[in-house]
């Protein structure tokens, strides 16, 4: 029997108090320290190190979690949850390569926010490029953590200079380092003028000691030093690169903060910006766009469902964002695609393969469903008053293969391998609607996504495959009329999704916009809101 844990709760309190974000990143870039920092800083662990994500991982049994280390990346999203001054923060992790840049955005789907870490010596790194850009497109509000600075790297300026060039992001430094990398002394906070001296504690295990010192005290003790970073700031000062909050809520303009997650140079100034800069979870907008209250009844949508997540409970995870109202363990709510019940019985927090039972939610949240699986991404589930979200659009495929069982006795196991992928948003798998073609085309972003989708196959569940590149390059939404008329041309084909949408695949851009020209009556749409 479902028995109301807590009543009487001001649902927009709780709200307020969430900080709900994604941190993005180049691999390597320092994400993983950053988020024990962040626990370090939060109290959630007594010394950093003690419950390294990293080490876990390097210890992890299960098999997506092997191929992450073969590969060094991050494949699954993770949630952690902590508290700090009395708010509760929610991390979404993200994959840091551009080839899952698809999971990303459906991880920033459920974000408020976002922490970009850049590698101070490296900058903006081509290969992260997408992943930023993503974020951008998102118009999600973007705090910027200029990492590493405490080993040689280049000049922050010119760092600036590149975020304005190279995502068309502003950013507005409200911390500028004092030192150069590699001989990091501390900060200057923009607010106050304020000079922040850090000092370093054994293998930055423990939070770092800060000193405030006030700028004639600065000037005297860090000469030449001082005298750089005044004059950078005022440079940034002359350009207007003030931190603005109604740009930075419109993901124009990024605050700036300076630090080294090494040695927690600046992680307490970046996670007290989280909680006073980050916008709390506001009404979501409905597929119509009317904004849902906060106060309403249990609202929540799926960004990401996960299989296999760890050997030791084989099953199949649904991430839930809450939107509003308060999620009871143990409510029926609905299915908003079906309207049939779904009943709550077993739900999760959960960090890597570390589950806890949780028994509520509030907005901001979020809360992993298992083995529901009926649900796929993007579904609504909401209580009482109905509510259907948007769907989380999917990205317009580049590389194309077609997909063999090696083992034709494991048909079966290959089919449901397929299946489970599918859902997962791991690939697409596209199907000739004519039949005449029976093998499966695999559809993906980046060519990582083929290796996960193999080794998936094989490792879960059992069934070898083999993939063969395919020459296409691009793919656009057609109907059943124009797909009759491009039977005729031999470079083009065109396949079907299980939702039933048929997408054209083109060789080349030039064959696709030779034929645009030719028939501008066809249907050839870019897939919906696609990047
Ligand atoms: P990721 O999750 O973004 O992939 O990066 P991660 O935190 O794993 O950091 C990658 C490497 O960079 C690690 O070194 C880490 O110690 C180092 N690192 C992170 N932040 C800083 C920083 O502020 N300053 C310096 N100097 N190094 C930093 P590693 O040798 O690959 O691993 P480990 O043996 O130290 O764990």
């Amino acid at each position: 029997m479902f028995t109301p844990l807590s009543t009487g709760i001001d649902i927009g309190d709780q709200a307020s108090k969430r900080r709900t974000f994604a941190i993005i990143s180049h691999p390597d870039a320092g994400k993983t320290t950053l988020t024990e920092k962040f626990l370090l800083y939060a109290g959630a662990v007594m010394e950093a190190g003690a419950v390294k994500a990293r080490s876990g991982r390097r210890k992890a049994t299960s098999d997506w979690m092997a191929l992450e280390q073969q590969r060094g990346i991050s494949i699954t999203s993770t949630v952690l949850q902590f508290s700090y001054q009395n708010h509760i923060i929610n991390l979404l992790d993200t994959p840091g390569h551009r080839d899952f840049s698809e999971d990303t955005y459906r991880v920033l789907a459920a974000a408020d926010a976002v922490v970009m870490v850049l590698d101070v010596a490296k900058g903006i790194e081509s290969q992260t490029l997408k992943l930023f850009e993503v974020c951008r497109a998102r118009q999600l509000p973007i705090i910027t953590f200029l990492n590493k600075y405490d080993r040689p790297g280049r000049d922050p300026l010119e760092l600036i200079d590149e975020i304005q060039q190279m995502i068309n992001l502003h950013p507005t430094p409200i911390t500028w380092p004092v030192g150069i990398p590699g001989d990091f002394r501390g900060v200057i906070d923009r607010r106050n003028k304020n000079f922040i001296r850090y000092s370093r504690t054994v293998r930055g295990a423990t939070t770092s000691p800060e000193q405030i010192i006030d700028p004639s005290q600065a000037a005297n003790e860090e000469g030449i030093y001082w005298d750089q970073a005044l004059e950078e700031c005022s440079l940034l000062e002359e350009v207007g690169s003030n931190y603005d909050q109604k740009t930075f809520l419109a993901g124009e303009s990024s605050p700036l903060f300076v630090g080294s997650a090494l040695t927690n140079f600046g992680v307490r100034h970046l996670l007290d910006a989280i909680i006073e800069l980050a916008p709390a979870p506001i009404p979501r907008n409905n597929i119509l766009g009317e904004p849902r209250a906060l106060e309403k009844d249990f609202s929540g949508f799926v960004f990401k469902v996960q299989a296999n997540m760890d050997p030791s409970h084989r099953d199949r995870v649904a991430f839930v964002r809450v939107c509003s109202g308060q999620f009871q363990r143990g409510m029926t709510v609905v299915h908003e695609p079906t309207k049939k019940p779904f009943h709550t019985k077993y739900v999760a927090s959960v960090f890597g393969s570390e589950r806890d039972t949780i028994d509520e939610a509030f907005p901001g949240d979020v809360i992993g469903l298992i083995n529901a699986s009926e649900l796929r991404i993007g579904d609504t589930l909401f209580s009482k008053e109905p509510v259907k979200y948007p769907p989380i659009p999917s990205f317009a495929p580049e590389l194309f293969a077609s997909a063999r069982a090696l083992d034709t006795s494991r048909y079966k196991q290959f089919q449901r391998g397929l299946t489970q992928l599918e859902q997962e948003g791991a690939v697409q798998v596209l199907r000739d609607p004519k039949g005449d073609y029976p093998l499966p085309v695999i559809a993906a972003v980046g060519q990582m996504q083929f290796e996960v989708f193999s080794h998936r196959l094989a490792n879960e569940f059992g069934a070898e495959v083999e993939l063969t590149p395919l020459p296409y390059q691009l793919a656009r939404r057609t109907d059943e009329k124009t797909a009759m008329e491009l039977s005729s041309w031999r470079s083009i084909r065109v396949l079907a999704r299980s939702d039933g949408t048929l997408l054209a695949l083109f060789e080349s851009k030039y064959w696709l916009e030779r034929l645009q020209n030719d028939h501008p009556e066809w249907e050839l749409d870019s897939i919906a809101n696609s990047i």
